[in-house]
């Protein structure tokens, strides 16, 4: 494995933001892990680089997980089993799921990255969930340098969260592989408010994959910034999950307040309404704004920096906390 000095990241973070790795290799194989441990016994691991945001230079070994392959495990009359190595494209890997007719993570289409950061925060969008198909993680542990697999169950998984954000097991683990169980002959979730609206403005009554497929990148497609010409890392906040009371103390502040069922006690807020009730959607300060079409995304107008878009984070953040009284957390990592 080659390493490199003073790395420039820019290119390797949706925010587009420039910061160097004192050193950075690349990970094409377990025993480019191996190599790398050598180096730095904790090093920072980037995959599609879509969800975190670099405050400063990274202090150790940057590596970037290139770790390639799809396979099929079994097929059975309904269900396929599917290996997908932790560095390839998640949107890829829908696509070659969509084009074989397997269902399960259709609903996941488009959304950045790789494959290993999926499950690390349980990936979601319109109605469906990584953890609804996921049968197993592989991972290395760096310390002692062995594969582990996490089950379903082991990855605890929760909104947006799993045993890999836990802080006592952050960076301790690199994701090799992941193994999920996908339908034959799958039926297509359109329950999500967006997508049944978008197949009706189609005229599709009885949506298959496909369709569902189609539905979800067009509505990504209007909804979120492209990375590729506006930097961002898609949501920032997490929706925060609050008690009912609270909720009551929010619609009487604002009596059309959104909110989706968590349990008997708790119900979940969208941020991104939140936000944009508290005035910021399309506004912005130096080179940092929220997006004129979904709130709860920052933007990198210029070339920004990462503190200037934590700072401008924060301000968002207390300002909700102000008017609102309830406190939101980013959804990305900070580094
Ligand atoms: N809303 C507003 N103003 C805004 C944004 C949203 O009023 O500026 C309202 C919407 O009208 C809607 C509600 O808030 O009633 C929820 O909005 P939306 O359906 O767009 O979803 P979200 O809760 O903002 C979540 C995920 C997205 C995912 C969508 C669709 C989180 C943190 N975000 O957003 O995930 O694509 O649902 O399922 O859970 C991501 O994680 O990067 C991401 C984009």
């Amino acid at each position: 494995m080659i390493i490199h000095q003073d790395y420039p990241l820019q290119s390797l973070n949706t925010f587009g933001v420039q910061q160097y790795a004192k050193q950075f290799g690349i990970v094409q194989s377990l025993e480019n892990i191996h190599q790398a441990l050598v180096l730095d016994p904790n090093p920072f691991i980037i995959g599609g680089g879509s969800n975190i945001l670099l405050t400063k230079n990274p202090d150790g070994l940057v590596l970037k997980n290139e770790l390639k392959g799809k396979s099929i495990l079994t097929e059975m009359d309904e269900t396929i089993i599917v290996r997908l190595m932790s560095g390839e494209n998640w949107h890829e890997c829908v696509q070659w799921a969509v084009s074989h007719g397997w269902g399960g993570i259709e609903n996941l289409s488009l959304i950045p990255g790789t494959v290993g950061a999926a499950p690390m925060q349980n990936i979601g969008a319109y109605g469906a969930e990584i953890k609804d198909v996921l049968i197993e993680v592989a991972a290395m542990d760096l310390q002692e340098e062995k594969e582990v697999i996490f089950s379903n169950r082991g990855c605890k998984f929760g909104y947006r969260d799993s045993i890999f954000k836990n802080p006592e097991y952050r960076g301790k683990y690199f994701i090799t592989s992941i193994v999920l169980e996908l339908s034959k002959h799958p039926v297509a979730n359109a329950k999500y408010a967006d997508i049944e609206k978008k197949l009706t403005e189609k005229n599709i009554t009885h949506p298959t994959i496909e369709d569902i497929h189609h539905a979800v990148i067009e509505v990504r497609q209007y909804k979120l910034p492209d990375p590729a010409i506006i930097g961002n890392a898609g949501s920032f906040f997490k929706n925060p999950i609050i008690s009912i009371e609270q909720f009551e103390k929010l619609k009487s502040i604002k009596h059309d307040a959104i909110h989706y069922p968590v349990d008997a006690t708790h119900v979940k807020v969208p941020a991104g309404w939140l936000i944009d009730q508290a005035g910021w959607k399309g506004k912005t300060i130096g080179r940092v704004g929220c997006f004129e079409r979904q709130a709860l995304v920052i933007v990198n107008r210029g070339s920004a920096t990462g503190e200037e878009i934590w700072k401008f984070a924060e301000l968002v953040k207390n300002d909700v906390f102000e008017k609102f009284d309830i406190h939101i957390e980013p959804e990305i990592n900070i580094w």
